[in-house]
């Protein structure tokens, strides 16, 4: 009974994948949910509101103004109700409308008028998935904090084959079991967390520089994650192309040496913090004036040291409880604890960059975080839910060091 008491809002929209609802009702009451459903019109072209009421045991809701609700004002009550509104599936429609704040049905105002914690399950075709626009909005979604449940990929009911499946009822009932358990962990209020994320860019000439492929992802999923959690969150980000993750403060940067300065100045005030960023180890030793003209067959730079900002943070006399990334692609668990010894931290998250589909640029990872005396492999899993899984165990550790 994963979510005994929880009072789930299930919203529908109108795609195929809608037929697979009421199995989901069923398995959201068979985990201890209290459940009511909100239709869009479209919706009830692929499944019935009979049906939905049987297995939910609850009126079927669609209309903006429902005379029968007190004061008339139905959206404002199931608004209230709701602990979790849970849209299954969310059609690249409704993502638009949510994304953009638009209330022009119950299901759409009921998103906007709602304090619940919002997960989608999109479903569309794997073409409208991917298009620009889509991506666009989910991220606008997810910075918005809202959970994002797949979608699955595989054959799809036009023929196509890709991403675009509305994920398996059973697996987003497991899916938000798993990020309450995550968040009920993670306790950090009161707390000062500062994360570095993203790359650094450190520049050759006027036109060029060197940089990784890290897009941000791991860093801005902790970052949310840490507010999730109740801390007060300083995010010190390298250029990446995330919208700013709502509740965080956020300082950005281009080279590791501003990285350096920026978290410096700021240390003191933080209790715990982690280094998800990429940061370029060297930088070139002078930087030229003017663009470095093509000459010969090869060319030779010579690079400096940038200072290691995890390593300076874990080394101050009244350092943080520190939390370090590692990168690698061979031998694991062997660099990842020398890294963990050598700079002197608490703990550190590795990732095997070289596992398709994980770790740079992507949206899922899989971490394996070492201690002292321990260690915890985390995920494959989305990042959010990773990140929400790293803090609750970087809590637990913070706490049991605090506490003794
Ligand atoms: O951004 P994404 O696309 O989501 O990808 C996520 C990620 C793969 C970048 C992330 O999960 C990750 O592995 N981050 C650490 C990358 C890295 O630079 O690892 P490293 O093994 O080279 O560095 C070890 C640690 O030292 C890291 O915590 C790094 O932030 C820190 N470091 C390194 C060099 C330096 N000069 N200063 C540092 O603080």
């Amino acid at each position: 009974m994963h979510l005994s008491g929880k009072n789930v809002l299930l919203g529908i929209s109108g795609g195929i994948a809608a037929y697979k609802t009421p199995d989901l009702v069923r398995k959201l009451t068979a985990s201890g949910a209290n459940v009511r459903v909100v239709m869009t019109d479209s919706a009830s072209a692929f499944v019935s509101a009979m049906a939905l009421q049987a297995v939910s045991g609850n009126p079927v809701h669609n209309s903006l103004l429902d005379p029968a609700a007190e004061a008339a004002m139905g959206h404002i009550e199931l608004a209230k109700w709701a602990d979790i509104l849970l849209i299954a599936p969310a059609t690249a429609n409704v993502m638009a409308k949510l994304a953009c704040g638009l209330a022009d049905d119950l299901l759409t105002t009921l998103f906007l008028a709602t304090k619940a914690d919002v997960y989608l399950a999109p479903a569309m075709n794997q073409q409208m998935w991917a298009a620009h626009a889509t991506q666009r909005n989910l991220t606008m979604l997810e910075n918005m904090q809202v959970t994002i449940i797949g979608p699955a990929a595989g054959e799809q009911a036009c023929g196509d084959v890709g991403a675009g499946r509305m994920t398996e009822p059973q697996e987003i009932v497991e899916h938000i079991h798993g990020v309450k358990a995550g968040e009920q962990a993670a306790n950090l209020a009161g707390k000062t967390v500062m994360i570095t994320a993203g790359p650094t860019q450190e520049s050759l000439d006027p036109v060029r520089y060197i940089s990784n492929h890290s897009s941000g992802k791991m860093g801005y999923a902790v970052a949310l994650a840490a507010v999730e959690a109740g801390a007060d969150v300083i995010l010190v980000s390298g250029p990446v192309t995330l919208p700013a993750p709502v509740g965080v403060k956020i300082d950005y940067v281009t080279t590791a040496q501003q990285m350096h300065d920026v978290v410096m100045a700021q240390i003191d005030l933080v209790d715990i913090f982690i280094g998800t960023a990429a940061v370029a180890d060297y930088r070139a030793k002078v930087l030229k004036d003017n663009k470095i003209k093509k000459k010969g067959e090869e060319l030779t730079l010579t690079f400096v040291k940038n200072p290691d900002i995890l390593k300076n943070v874990a080394a101050l006399s009244d350092a943080p409880f520190t939390v370090g990334f590692a990168a690698e692609s061979q031998d694991v668990e062997h660099y990842a604890r020398s890294k963990l010894k050598n700079k002197k931290l608490a703990m550190i998250a590795a990732n095997n960059i070289t596992t398709s589909g994980l770790g740079f640029n992507s949206d899922k990872n899989a971490l394996h975080v070492f201690w002292e005396n321990g260690d915890r492999q985390l995920g494959p899993a989305p990042k959010k839910l990773l990140a929400q899984e790293l803090l609750a165990l970087i809590s637990e550790h913070y706490k049991n060091k605090i506490s003794n």
